[in-house]
């Protein structure tokens, strides 16, 4: 059916078309019974419903009604992998329309700008591209049931002190090259109904009335169609902010922001347009939802089973010293209380009420010989001399022991951000204890985001199952005992320590938050800084091994319209079988800007058996190349070389190539007073207007004495003289002489073309 909203919104009154711009409750739209229009409910998310039916809360305090905890982002993201997202959303857009919710929450965005972040969890990564492409695979999925997204937190929410005042102070290249992208990849490959404002300010304006985010660049350049709803309680003030591009206020405000739209149509400060159009926004998104609700079942089990391979493709395998996977014949400890009482997900707004929780002890085979030691407990950081003891005397019995670790609810949770990146020291001191009994150790780590591993280089096998969602401990035991083989890699690089991380001295400000580090986040800033890292970002191991080989191009030499297909051939090397996950990275070599040494522009993940060849293929285009240019306020690729690089993990680099980019794009020069003669030679367009300066001034730094010697030579090199005339700013030629400033300034206007 086709409806004709406009002139539905016709027959609305003033009053009516207000109320529809803000919530009925915590979790319901308001609808006009007279007119037809329903009350549609939303719902937290995005992994897994928090559909709360009584008591609403956007703090994960009230109950809501039993339901499938899938991984969080942090643990779904290190899949890598978009057909899996794609089921995953699927799944959820199913769940939805069986619990008629009109749109869910999520997915949750927000690049991992420090390891302390206490949201962290619910993030996908430090990498926008596979963020993006994450994102948008969710997103299809959901979407395919007319059930809506709500992609969050729009834009540069990434630490949770002070969220709701505090101001991201970025420049606009970091923004668009680090912050926005997953955003505007989904709003482009996937179309979110709708879009979720962020509570913060950026560079001084809340996003929740910043009319360059919401519309400029939101609508007018990546074309949004849906609406923008602001996340609970970020509206400041409310009239900006309808004006701004923010049609939805979340939940109710009792009516009392809806009285100043009101007021503000009645004196003529808003134009009515506006509020109908923020209207008409918002009934296309209800009713695309009620117009095509679907008989759906909530098939818990069903789900859960895709809750458990989610977190099976996921979890990554850091370290393993021919220790894993474990066999049913080996006597094995199990020691830690998340053996027992895992943590699988994180506390607040996306808290799921879990209708099964596994745990790995319920999980293994029969025929495993397991003990169990608790050794400390999953939710404090006590130590306990008794628990130690009886961990220690499992311990040395065992053949391997394999300790459950990880971070207790408390330390990272939405509202708060953690203040250091370590694990309990009670978990850290036992498991040196334990070294010091037994050499055969794994750690499984349940935690949001990086832990320091002090014990790292010690232990034979490190499982990062951060957190697994509540099938958690199935996962965990197909990976251990080798029912699954591991094929996760990790979407964040992990530190050694917080004082690496590029953040570190402005992350967790109070008021204004200075994004110094720029571009330079995760990877982006170790690579170019040669830091090595406990382990880099895209890494994760397997139980088999994958050789790559046979890269090519399709072209060696592209124009800014070229489309470049890349090939790589990957077979599996070992003898089980296995799932790889091949990146590509480009690198610029052009100089012709600060960039990172190379960045992620494509991934895929094949399935090979033992033996097996497949080739992958990626495509990649002129933005694959680009950096975000402030003086054109647009993408642009510099001419000149550009490294391929086929790899494992960032740092594991396999093959390379090298592709030639000739750009069409000539970017404006504007000449001033103080323009350099360097800036001026290396253009096309200035250069002969410079070159007798150029000349004039050699000679002055480098006349030859009489005997063909002068002190001065030593004095000043060549290399030195070149320096000097090339930062020697224009206003300069006038001082030495070569000309007047009436003709100095003369000449600037010709360069100018004036
Ligand atoms: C969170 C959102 C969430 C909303 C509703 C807010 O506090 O930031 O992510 O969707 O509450 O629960």
């Amino acid at each position: 059916m086709k409806r004709n909203i406009k002139q539905l919104i016709s027959q609305m009154t003033l009053e009516e078309k207000a109320g529809m711009c803000s919530g009925l409750d915590f979790w319901h739209l308001k609808g006009v019974e007279r007119l037809g229009i329903p009350s549609v409910m939303v719902s937290d998310g995005p992994h897994g419903l928090r559909k709360q039916e009584e008591g609403g809360d956007h703090l994960g305090i009230n109950d809501s009604i039993k339901a499938v905890c899938f991984p969080p982002a942090v643990l779904s993201a290190c899949s890598f992998d978009r057909d899996l997202m794609h089921e995953f959303g699927d799944t959820i857009g199913r769940e939805a329309q069986a619990n008629d919710l009109s749109v869910v929450l999520g997915p949750a965005v927000n690049i991992k700008r420090s390891p302390l972040c206490g949201r962290n969890f619910e993030y996908y990564s430090e990498d926008p591209y596979l963020a993006g492409e994450t994102a948008a695979a969710f997103i299809n999925g959901v979407q395919e049931h007319h059930v809506g997204t709500s992609i969050k937190h729009f834009a540069a929410n990434n630490q949770e002190f002070n969220r709701m005042s505090c101001s991201s102070d970025a420049d606009e290249r970091t923004l668009r090259e680090i912050y926005f992208p997953a955003f505007e990849t989904a709003v482009k490959k996937a179309q979110p109904y709708t879009v979720m404002c962020s509570y913060n300010r950026i560079n001084g304006t809340f996003a929740s009335e910043n009319p360059w985010l919401l519309t400029e660049v939101l609508r007018d350049e990546w074309g949004f169609k849906g609406y923008v709803m602001s996340d609970w309680g970020a509206v400041n003030e409310r009239v900006p902010g309808l004006k701004a591009g923010l049609e939805l206020e979340m939940p109710s405000s009792g009516g009392v922001y809806d009285k100043e739209i009101i007021a503000a149509v009645k004196d003529g400060s808003l134009d009515e347009a506006v509020l109908d159009q923020a209207v008409e926004r918002i009934l296309n998104i209800v009713f695309e939802y009620t117009d095509h609700r679907e008989t759906q079942e909530f098939t818990l089990e069903a789900d859960h089973a895709l809750a458990r391979k989610i977190a099976t493709e996921s979890m990554v395998l850091l370290k393993n010293d021919s220790v894993l996977p474990l066999k049913e014949t080996e006597k094995v400890a199990f020691i830690g209380e998340f053996a027992k009482k895992p943590r699988f997900q994180g506390g607040g707004s996306s808290h799921i009420n879990s209708f099964r929780i596994s745990n790995v002890i319920d999980s293994i085979s029969p025929d495993a010989t397991v003990r169990y030691a608790k050794g400390f407990s999953a939710d404090d950081d006590v130590y306990d001399e008794t628990l130690a003891k009886e961990a220690l005397e499992t311990a040395k019995c065992a053949d391997k022991v394999v300790v459950f670790a990880g971070l207790p609810d408390s330390f990272e949770s939405e509202g708060y951000d953690r203040s250091h990146m370590c694990l309990p020291g009670c978990q850290n001191r036992l498991i040196e204890e334990i070294l010091s009994v037994q050499s055969e150790v794994i750690i499984v780590l349940h935690n949001g985001s990086p832990v320091e591993m002090p014990w790292l280089s010690k232990v034979k096998g490190v499982l990062e199952a951060y957190l697994g969602g509540q099938a958690v401990g199935e996962a965990v035991a197909d990976l251990l005992y080798g029912r699954a083989c591991p094929c996760g890699k990790l979407a964040e690089s992990m530190p050694y320590k917080l004082s690496d991380n590029p953040s570190h001295l402005s992350f967790g400000d109070g008021e204004n938050v200075r994004y110094q580090e720029g571009i330079f986040v995760g990877y982006r800033y170790y690579d170019a800084k040669e830091m090595p890292v406990a382990f880099p970002f895209g890494y994760g191991l397997s139980y088999t091994t994958f050789a790559y080989d046979h890269l090519r191009m399709d072209k060696s030499d592209i124009t800014n319209s070229d489309m470049v297909k890349v090939s790589v051939d990957v077979t599996n090397t070992g003898d089980v079988e296995g799932k790889e996950i091949v990146q590509l990275y480009v690198g610029d070599l052009t100089d012709a800007a600060r960039r990172p040494v190379r960045e992620l522009k494509g991934y895929e993940k094949v399935s090979l058996l033992p033996g097996e060849t497949k080739t992958v293929n990626f495509t990649l285009d002129y933005r694959s190349f680009a950096w975000y240019n402030e003086a054109i306020h647009d993408w642009y690729a510099a001419s000149g070389d550009y490294e391929i690089l086929i790899g494992a993990s960032s740092r594991d680099l396999r093959l390379s190539g090298k592709i030639h980019l000739t750009s069409q794009r000539t970017l404006p020069f504007k000449v001033h007073m103080n323009t350099t003669l360097g800036e001026l030679l290396t253009d096309q367009r200035t250069a002969g207007y410079v070159e007798d300066f150029k000349k004039k001034l050699s000679t002055i730094f480098a006349t030859p004495s009489a005997d063909g010697r002068r002190d001065e030579d030593v004095a000043i090199t060549e290399e030195m003289n070149t320096a000097m005339v090339a930062c020697m700013p224009l206003r300069n030629v006038v001082s030495y002489g070569f000309c007047s400033k009436e003709e100095l300034l003369e000449m600037i206007d010709k360069m100018n073309g004036r």
